[in-house]
């Protein structure tokens, strides 16, 4: 078996390619967190210009000044969508007024990048999608983890029949926020959330399994959550769904954020991922590095780690971790922006994120009826 080295990555699409960087003025909607700690520097560092903000925090847009020099600041987002320099806005609030923020600027004649979660409820989703082809504007859904080296090159490998069928794809998650996000006063309104790791980072894993699966939607979904009545957050916080696939694929998505010991031994704390097919394995940690065996092309394997840190200059708030995390972030704007170029639907459009919507809604109904739930039944509003 031949070991492969770094010029067989060099044969994979696992880094995100920017074309036309210079033809479009991003605005972003909501400068929060991920906006300012991880979506601005990656757009920066690939050549895009952001040129405005919006927020109806005038701290956070004195932040973004300080930190990027982004001067042009609007209290009411509305501000924004009048300027007709900016062509593409990307909307970082959380969920709840972005859907109105959404509709707005696809009516303004923006593309539109979405944060995850796309919806909270199937209909809202459909609403945005049809808005979204009405106005003739690109819709994408900010889908990082698909595009995190580990995540990409796994998919590559299983686009390319490097794995023969796959038949088995797992993805697991050990964390404890529940605890931290509760600690903190600015994420503590999470707690509330009674659908939180459904729909928060059930659209991560939901979509990943759909990602892995080649773009396949389960048929059915039976997932089941327990509380042992120390946790914090109003969700169930262990969660554990299974996939039934009509192509054979079985999925296991296990997430659990209750955790009081998540990194136990020498244990990697996060979430990492196995999928087995006829003729390969790919396993890994989502976000830092990963391993493979293949009988293809006469037998090869591989190893690799991207858990090099970013320098402070790269990675100035300390969230963007590394290369892998950086890159998975552009990638959604590099969809974007193919698809505004081509008038294609990239491969996050958010017709596709449809199926990942109605993925997570079905494992969530699943747990309160006690019995597997088909996506299909979230679509015909029977479950
Ligand atoms: N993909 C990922 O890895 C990842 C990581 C973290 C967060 N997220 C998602 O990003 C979203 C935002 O999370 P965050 O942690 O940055 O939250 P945040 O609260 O730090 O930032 C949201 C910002 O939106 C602003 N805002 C709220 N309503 C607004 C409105 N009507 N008009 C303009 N601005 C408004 C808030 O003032 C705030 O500054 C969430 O949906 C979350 O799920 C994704």
């Amino acid at each position: 078996m031949e070991t492969v080295d770094d010029s067989f990555l060099s044969t994979l699409a696992y880094r995100p390619v920017i074309t036309h960087a210079k033809a479009h003025r991003i605005g972003v909607i909501g400068a929060g967190r991920i906006a300012q700690q991880r979506q601005i520097p990656c757009y920066r560092n690939a050549g895009l210009e952001v040129v405005a903000a919006a927020d109806v925090k005038q701290e956070a847009l004195d932040r973004a000044a300080e930190n990027f020099g982004i001067t042009r600041g609007y209290l009411d987002y509305r501000d924004l969508l009048a300027q007709p320099d900016i062509d593409i806005v990307d909307i970082c609030t959380n969920t709840f007024p972005r859907k109105q923020i959404t509709l707005d600027a696809l009516a303004a004649r923006k593309h539109v990048l979405s944060e995850k979660p796309f919806a909270r409820n199937y209909a809202d989703a459909v609403e945005i999608v049809e808005a979204a082809d009405a106005s003739g504007v690109q819709l994408a859904v900010h889908q990082p983890t698909r595009w995190y080296y580990p995540c990409a090159i796994a998919r590559e490998l299983i686009m390319k029949g490097y794995l023969g069928d796959v038949f088995y794809i797992e993805l697991r998650m050990h964390g404890n926020q529940d605890t931290i996000y509760y600690e903190d006063p600015v994420t503590r309104w999470h707690t509330e959330l009674k659908d939180h790791i459904f729909v928060e980072w059930g659209a991560h894993h939901f979509d990943l399994c759909r990602w892995f699966a080649g773009g396949e939607t389960p048929r059915h979904i039976s997932a089941f959550g327990t509380v042992r009545g120390n946790e914090h957050f109003k969700s169930k916080m262990a969660v554990s769904a299974s996939c039934d696939y009509a192509s054979g694929i079985v999925g296991c998505v296990s997430m659990d954020q209750a955790s009081r010991f998540p990194r136990v031994g020498n244990t990697r704390i996060g979430m990492n991922f196995r999928v087995e097919g006829t003729q390969g394995v790919v396993a890994g940690d989502m976000v830092f590095d990963l391993a493979f065996e293949s009988r293809i092309n006469g037998g090869i394997s591989g190893q690799f780690d991207f858990s090099q840190p970013l320098s402070k200059e790269e990675d100035p708030f300390g969230y963007m971790w590394c290369a892998s995390v950086r890159d998975g972030h552009l990638w959604p704007m590099a969809e974007l922006i193919r698809s505004i170029h081509t008038g294609e639907k990239g491969l996050c459009s958010g017709r596709d994120n449809l199926h990942s919507v109605a993925s997570y809604l079905a494992a969530m109904k699943s747990d309160e009826l006690h019995r597997p739930v088909g996506p299909e039944e979230i679509v015909q509003g029977l479950a």
